[in-house]
């Protein structure tokens, strides 16, 4: 006969199988052009390697629900970022605790010896973290340990001999993000350790040594460090930096999770940065955790978990919680001698445009309705402009019920913002229904904009990428509306919308 136990596994399987068998990719708030899981919870992108001709993208998986819980790495591989193939898990918690975000590196030189048949092997850098050990309330819960894979990234093994990094008696010590810093041909390891960044230096990503630290007087600080990245980029005046990504929970500009970073010089030991204000990649509220792709030469790519810590097991989509941003190039740009990252959406998405319609310049006074005009049928789409002359104007995506979400600038506050305090469903979260501002970089007269609009989101890139802002949002009927405002007037110029086809069969 069988037992209580065992009924309740069977019913959680039956009702997991139902789960997984409903994902069709087209739910109500299903993102279309974005990467998001076929069912269940995803929060951070993880290990990030692009390898012969693949780009893999692991994330933040709990397989079983669609909250938080025990994390594994979940797996999707892309040709071009952009259409993903989902594959199967590819780490699973074991005695050594949950699977926690880190990164991935190919080891060219085989210095772990763990390559195959003269092949380097993919090797990933995790944190272990041990949940029996945080209920006894210790402090060395979190490890670095490595896995990994001599079939491109297909299966994984883990370490004999983990963890490869043991905790010092610091409570949050987690998220190592790993790269080969050729001057001095060693790994270097980027942490973060609670309030600061630690960084390690290995001959073979199986010993570590402790290098410095950096950060616990700069920057943001009103949360816990996470998800680091570290990376030489050249800006456009020709001049050799280094980009320090942290992101930080909570204390992001518009409150909850957000992704800060610092400009500087790195010499293999130590980090020295040039800004000592806070800098955000992207000033919005739901773009976290977003870190590079390895091995991508002199490209930057990033990628970022859309959503924020004060809602995202609470927001309405059923089957699956979360979508990661579109990826975006950085690029390091000097604005009156300070260095700054600007972001793009990364020119493969152009794939996905099924048509544009030129509208060419527009002179706003007042509004001026679009919808017509743009023939508009699709829920996913570009809307692309700029300004010789920046005035305030706002864009405004609706529906009949009167749900809207506004874009926009406010030259009085010499701001951009996203308001959705009216823009849908928002009783999940106290904090939800409101608007977000981020103040001007740039100071040209003119401006330009992109918008990437998506069934539940929305990505403004504006100022050449110096100001980026990501927005969730869940209207109870799809915005059918596009207009544009603006009481003064607002003169657009190469006005474009392209509809763009859902990445998905
Ligand atoms: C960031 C984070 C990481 C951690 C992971 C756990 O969102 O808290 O610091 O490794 O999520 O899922």
């Amino acid at each position: 006969m069988m037992n209580k136990t065992n009924f309740l596994i069977i019913c959680l399987l039956v009702s997991t199988a139902a789960i997984a068998q409903k994902s069709t990719y087209k739910e109500q708030y299903r993102p279309q052009i974005h990467f998001s899981p076929p069912a269940h919870w995803m929060n951070d992108p993880n290990g990030m390697v692009f390898y012969k001709g693949t780009y893999h993208l692991f994330y933040q998986y709990y397989p079983k629900a669609t909250v938080w819980g025990p994390m594994h790495w979940g797996h999707a591989t892309s040709a071009d970022m952009i259409h993903w193939k989902n594959q199967p898990v590819a780490l699973y918690p074991d005695s050594l605790g949950l699977i926690f975000s880190g990164s991935a590196v190919v080891d060219y030189n085989n210095t772990s010896g763990l390559g195959k048949n003269g092949q380097p092997p993919l090797v990933a850098i995790f944190t272990h973290h041990d949940q029996a050990k945080e209920k006894d309330g210790k402090n060395d819960t979190e490890n670095e340990s490595i896995a990994y894979s001599n079939d491109e990234g297909k299966t994984w093994h883990k370490y004999d001999h983990n963890p490869v990094l043991k905790n010092p008696g610091i409570s949050d010590f987690r998220d190592p993000n790993v790269n080969w810093y050729e001057a001095g041909k060693k790994w270097i390891m980027t942490l973060a350790t609670r309030d600061r960044i630690t960084f390690y230096s290995s001959p073979n990503l199986k010993e570590w040594k402790k290098e410095s630290e950096f950060g616990e007087h700069l920057g943001a600080h009103g949360g816990v460090w996470e998800c680091p990245d570290l990376f030489q980029i050249t800006a456009n005046d020709g001049k050799k930096l280094w980009v320090l990504i942290v992101n930080i929970n909570p204390g992001g500009p518009n409150s909850g999770s957000a992704t800060q970073y610092f400009v500087g010089n790195f010499d293999g030991n130590a980090f020295r940065p040039l800004n000592n204000d806070t800098r955000w990649i992207d000033s919005g509220t739901d773009e976290y955790a977003g870190v590079t792709w390895h091995n991508t030469g002199n490209r930057h790519v990033f990628l970022g978990w859309m959503s924020n810590w004060e809602y995202a097991t609470t927001v309405p989509t059923q089957v699956w919680r979360s979508a990661n941003t579109v990826p975006r190039e950085l690029k390091l740009v000097n604005i009156d001698h300070n260095y700054y990252v600007t972001s793009e959406p990364v020119k493969e998405l152009n794939s996905l445009r099924t048509t544009t319609i030129d509208l060419k310049s527009l002179n706003v006074k007042g509004e001026r309705n679009l919808t017509k005009l743009i023939k508009r049928s699709d829920n996913q789409y570009e809307l692309k402009f700029s300004s010789k002359q920046l005035k305030s104007f706002s864009v405004t995506l609706s529906n009949k019920d009167g749900e809207q979400l506004i874009i926009g600038f406010d030259a009085a506050e010499n701001s951009w913002y996203i308001d959705r305090t009216k823009a849908g469903v928002s009783d999940f979260n106290k904090n939800f229904a409101k608007r977000m501002v981020s103040k001007r970089i740039a100071n040209d007269p003119g401006t330009d904009v992109t918008l990437i609009v998506d069934v539940a989101s929305v990505e403004l890139f504006a100022d050449k990428g110096s100001i980026v802002m990501t927005a969730i949002f869940f209207p109870k009927k799809p915005y059918t509306d596009l207009a544009v405002s603006s009481k003064g007037g607002f003169d657009m110029s190469s006005v474009t919308y392209s509809p763009l086809k859902s990445i998905w069969p």
